[in-house]
């Protein structure tokens, strides 16, 4: 019996995605400790699982679909992030086993929500759907457990408003949305007491910041001026908020690294509007020409999509003129997922599966022979 209780008290998380869904699985062990959880690495020491999920593309969707089937039916299972959001009462019809599904702006019910389950469970499986919420509240922010002991994800914007059109982001993580530029620079003093030394700054589009009179340069400076805190970065940028101003702010700014991740999608002024990321080729390399005279011994790192419909060989080659010219240190490379919800979807996925992947192979070789085989990542999902 006593084993049975404290079985109840434990919960396997595993989290796909993004390093936002990284932070909000955080905040989630954070919320359960509090309320007495003990987070195990053991999905079959537990009483309950939980899956952050991931919707960005379908491959993603396809793991968790297996692994959420793959749990005994005696646990508390749960789906959350973004795929919850996609999803909302279709998780059910697709994984029937799950019990509970919770949308990014409703976590701060999670431990409520396990704790009614413990009590239900047995009796009769009831069903728990908490995608409606808006914003979140601040207080999740502050429970104090980081993951890592040095470096903490802090969180300064939620959600997307870009609405590329190929990406699902602003469907399931809803408008733009800042955090006081206090609450966020309180947070990272609490966790330098915690002794954390060095924070990346977190949102889906950094550069956008805004809190009142309070943008991203002057968000980075408060920053930079925190004792105790050794070194911090940001991710992700887009090219359209990204300037000459903010490059001189980031040359001179003592604890912020000089890697700057900045997504180019693709190298063809066609498909570049197509994808609604409103600039063109030439204004990316003259950004890139700006970075590299302004921060010295700056790195730069990229995401492509490969595929997009009517990405024709020309517009591919554009795509691999640019990867040659800008010299990456890094770039992550995608085949194109048509995702419902976008207005890419309305458009036919014309690039074929064999011609999508030849042409991932194709910028990964390029990529590998600049930047030597150790720094290309290669994600695929
Ligand atoms: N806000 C960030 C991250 C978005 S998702 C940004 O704008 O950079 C991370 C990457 O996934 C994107 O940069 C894009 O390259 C890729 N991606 C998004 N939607 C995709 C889709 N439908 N198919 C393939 N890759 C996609
Ligand atoms: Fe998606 Fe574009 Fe927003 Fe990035 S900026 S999350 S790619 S809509
Ligand atoms: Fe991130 Fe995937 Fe959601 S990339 S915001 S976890 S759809």
């Amino acid at each position: 019996m006593i084993n049975k209780e404290m079985k109840k008290k434990k919960v396997f998380l595993r989290t796909f995605g993004c390093q936002m869904n990284i932070r909000d699985s955080e905040v989630v062990v954070g919320l359960l400790r509090k309320s007495g959880y003990k987070i195990c690495a053991d999905a079959d020491a537990a009483g309950a699982v939980i899956i952050n999920t991931c919707s960005v593309r379908q491959h993603a969707e396809e793991r968790v679909w297996s692994l959420a089937g793959s749990f005994k039916t005696d646990k508390i299972i749960g789906v959350i992030g973004c795929m919850a959001q996609n999803y909302k009462e279709g998780i059910l019809e697709r994984a029937p086993n799950v019990n509970f599904v919770v949308g990014p702006a409703d976590i701060a019910k999670i431990p409520g929500i396990l704790a009614k389950l413990a009590k239900d469970k047995g009796i009769f499986a009831r069903k728990i759907y908490e995608t409606d919420g808006i914003a979140r509240p601040e207080e999740i922010y502050h429970t104090g457990f980081y993951a890592d002991k040095n470096h903490g994800f802090v969180v300064i914007s939620e959600g997307c408003s870009n609405f590329c059109s190929y990406c699902v982001v602003p469907y399931v993580r809803g408008a733009l949305h800042h955090r006081h530029y206090q609450d966020v620079i309180n947070e990272i003093k609490m966790a330098i007491d915690k002794g954390i030394t060095s924070i990346t700054l977190l949102g889906q589009n950094v550069n956008a910041y805004k809190d009142g009179n309070t943008g991203f340069t002057k968000l980075m400076e408060l920053v930079n001026s925190i004792p105790g805190l050794k070194t911090f970065t940001f991710l992700t940028s887009h090219p359209k908020d990204t300037s000459i101003d903010l490059f001189k702010a980031i040359a001179g700014l003592d604890k912020l690294k000089k890697d700057l991740h900045l997504p180019v999608q693709s190298g063809s002024d066609r498909i570049l509007k197509l994808m609604n990321r409103s600039y063109t080729k030439k204004f990316y390399l003259d950004l890139v020409d700006n970075y590299r005279k302004i921060v010295k011994g700056a790195t730069l790192t990229t995401d492509i999509i490969v595929g997009f419909p009517q990405e024709s060989e020309n517009d591919f080659k554009d795509t691999l003129d640019l990867v040659k010219a800008v010299r990456f240190n890094a770039a992550y490379i995608f085949k194109y997922s048509p995702r419902p919800q976008t207005q890419a979807f309305k458009m036919a996925d014309t690039v074929e599966k064999k011609e999508k992947e030849k042409r991932h192979k194709l910028i990964l070789e390029l990529q590998k022979e600049i930047s030597g085989v150790k720094n290309v990542r290669i994600k695929n999902e």
